[in-house]
C-alpha cells in the first residue's frame, strides 16, 4: 500500500461543538488515520479570544486568531464558528484553495448554499454538512445519497434540540419557557443568539436544507413558512396534554398541488403543532431530534436521536472529516448538489389540515348555533367541540353574562378558509377573544 502523507485539518471554533470535535480529533487519531489510510493532523484552532477559558484538551499553541493563514496551509477545513460572516468569507477561500469543506452552519447554508456549493463546483471540492440537520443524526447523507434513486413525497420532524427541551420541560415539569431556554443554553444547545432556536429560524433554516435536498429543488430559508413557539402558553401545553395532545415545533416539507391556482410545488413550513400523544414524535423528549421520511417505493423512514448537544454533534462532523479525508486519499471531484426538479415553493395557503380553536364566548343559548354557522359559511367542517364554564371573574359587572371556553377541532380544512374563519370569530360579538389557534399533524 502506498503510504499517504498526512492531511492537515484547520478547526474554525472551539466552542460547545469545535472543542468537541478537537478533542476528539486528537484522542482517535490512530484509529482514524486506519479507517482513512493516510494520517490526520490537526494544524490548529482559529478562535476569537486566544485566553478564553477552555475545557478542551487543544494544546495552547494550536490556538490562533488567524484563521486565513491557518485555512491556506490546510487540506481539510472544519468552520464550526456560526453566523453568516466571517464563516461565508473563511469557507469561500477555503474551497477556492481547494480544500474540502466541513459546516454544520445551517444558518449560512440556507441563506449562501448556492454560492459556496457553486465554489466547491468550480475547483471539484467538496461541501460536507451533515451536523447541520439533526445533530448526531445521519439524515443528510441517506436523503442525498441512499434515497438518491426514490421519490420523496413528504418530510415530518422535529428538527431543532432547543425548542424541544422547552417544550418538554414544560410539558413534563410544568418550567416557564425563560427557565428552560436558560437550561437549553447552559448545557450547549441554544444557538448563540436563541432567537434563533425560539424564534423558528434554525428550524426554518434546517427545513430549507431538508426540502432541497428531497425535492431536488432550491428552497431558500426565505421560502419557508415560520412560526416560532415564543407564542405558545404553559396553559396551551397544559390544556393539550389533557387533551391527549403534545405541542411540538414540527418542520413539514412535501409535494403539494396549490389548490388555487393547480400549480404543482413543494410546501416547506415552520410551526407549533398539536400532536397526538401516541405519535412516535411525541415521545421525543429533551434535546433529541426525530425526522420521518415518506417516499414512493422505501415508505416511511425514521431517523431519531440527539438534535443538539457538542459531542453529539461532534459525530457527525467527524463522519464528514474522514469522509473528506477519504476522498483525498482516493481523488475524484466532489459530488455536486442536485436542484434539477426547480419545483416552486408553494405559499402556507396551499396547505390543508386539521386545526384546534380554543374560544372564550358568552355562556348564553344560542352561541354554539352562531358559532357552528360561522365555520359552515366558511367551509370549514367542525369534528370535535368541548365546552367548559370558565370560573367567575370577580370583576364581571353583576348581570353580564358569565363565559365559557369552547375548545373546536375541525376536519381537515383548508389554511385560507381557516383563517376567514378565526377573522370573522375574532370580529364575532359572541366571541370574548380567540385564546389559541394551532394546527394538529400526525393523525
Ligand atoms: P459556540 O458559540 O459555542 O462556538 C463558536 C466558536 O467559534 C467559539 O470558539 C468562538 O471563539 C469561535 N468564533 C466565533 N466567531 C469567530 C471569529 N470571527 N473568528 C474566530 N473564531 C470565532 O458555537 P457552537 O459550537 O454551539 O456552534 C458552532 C456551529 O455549529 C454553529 O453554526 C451552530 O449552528 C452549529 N451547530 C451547533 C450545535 C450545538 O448543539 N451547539 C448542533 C449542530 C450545529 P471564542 O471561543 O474565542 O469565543
Ligand atoms: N440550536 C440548535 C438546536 C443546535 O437546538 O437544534 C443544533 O442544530
Amino acid at each position: 500500500m502506498i503510504e499517504y502523507r498526512n492531511l492537515r485539518v484547520a478547526l474554525l471554533g472551539a466552542g460547545s461543538v469545535g472543542a468537541q470535535v478537537a478533542d476528539q480529533l486528537l484522542t482517535h487519531r490512530d484509529e482514524l488515520a486506519a479507517r482513512i489510510g493516510a494520517g490526520i493532523e490537526l494544524a490548529g484552532v482559529a478562535v476569537r479570544d486566544l485566553d478564553a477559558p477552555r475545557d478542551t484538551a487543544i494544546p495552547r499553541e494550536l490556538l490562533t486568531t488567524d484563521a486565513e493563514s491557518l485555512i491556506l496551509s490546510s487540506d481539510i477545513v472544519v468552520e464550526l464558528m456560526g453566523g453568516l460572516e466571517p464563516a461565508r468569507t473563511l469557507i469561500l477561500q477555503a474551497l477556492t484553495s481547494g480544500a474540502d469543506v466541513i459546516t454544520a452552519n445551517k444558518a449560512l447554508l440556507a441563506t449562501h448554499g448556492p454560492e459556496l456549493f457553486e465554489a466547491a463546483g468550480q475547483v471539484g471540492a467538496q461541501l460536507y454538512y451533515e451536523a447541520a440537520v439533526g445533530g448526531a443524526i445521519p439524515i443528510i447523507r441517506p436523503l442525498r445519497d441512499s434515497l438518491a434513486g426514490d421519490r420523496v413525497e413528504r418530510i415530518l420532524g422535529i428538527v431543532n434540540g432547543t425548542t424541544n427541551f422547552i417544550l418538554d420541560r414544560m410539558d413534563t415539569q410544568g418550567e416557564s419557557m425563560e427557565q428552560a431556554l436558560a437550561t437549553a443554553s447552559a448545557l450547549g444547545y441554544a444557538e448563540a443568539d436563541p432567537t434563533a432556536d425560539v424564534g423558528g429560524y434554525d428550524a426554518a433554516q434546517k427545513a430549507a436544507i431538508l426540502a432541497s435536498l428531497a425535492f431536488h429543488t432550491l428552497v431558500p430559508a426565505d421560502a419557508v413558512h415560520r412560526e416560532g413557539i415564543t407564542e405558545v402558553t404553559l396553559e396551551q401545553v397544559v390544556a393539550a396534554r389533557k387533551a391527549g395532545y403534545v405541542v411540538k415545533l414540527l418542520a413539514i416539507c412535501e409535494r403539494l398541488t396549490d389548490p388555487a391556482s393547480g400549480v404543482d410545488g413543494v410546501s416547506v413550513r415552520v410551526h407549533p403543532a398539536l400532536i397526538p400523544d401516541t405519535h412516535p414524535l411525541a415521545a421525543v423528549h429533551g434535546a433529541n431530534n426525530a425526522v420521518f421520511v415518506e417516499a414512493e417505493a422505501a415508505g416511511s423512514l425514521m431517523f431519531y436521536g440527539a438534535g443538539a448537544g457538542g459531542i453529539q454533534t461532534a459525530s457527525a462532523v467527524l463522519g464528514d472529516v474522514v469522509s473528506a479525508a477519504r476522498r483525498h486519499v482516493v481523488g475524484g471531484p466532489g459530488v455536486a448538489e442536485s436542484t434539477h426538479a426547480d419545483l416552486p415553493v408553494l405559499p402556507i395557503s396551499a396547505i390543508t389540515t386539521r386545526y384546534q380553536i380554543t374560544l372564550l364566548v358568552a355562556d348564553e343559548p344560542g352561541v354554539l348555533a352562531v358559532i357552528a354557522a360561522l365555520f359552515q359559511s366558511h367551509g370549514v367542517s367542525v369534528e370535535t367541540v368541548q365546552q367548559s364554564v370558565t370560573p367567575a371573574d370577580p370583576a364581571r359587572p353583576s348581570g353580564a353574562a358569565s363565559a365559557a371556553t369552547l375548545v373546536i377541532g375541525t376536519h381537515e380544512a383548508s389554511e385560507a378558509d381557516l383563517a376567514a374563519t378565526v377573522a370573522a370569530l375574532t370580529t364575532s360579538s359572541v366571541v370574548h377573544s380567540v385564546t389559541s389557534v394551532l394546527r394538529v399533524e400526525g393523525l
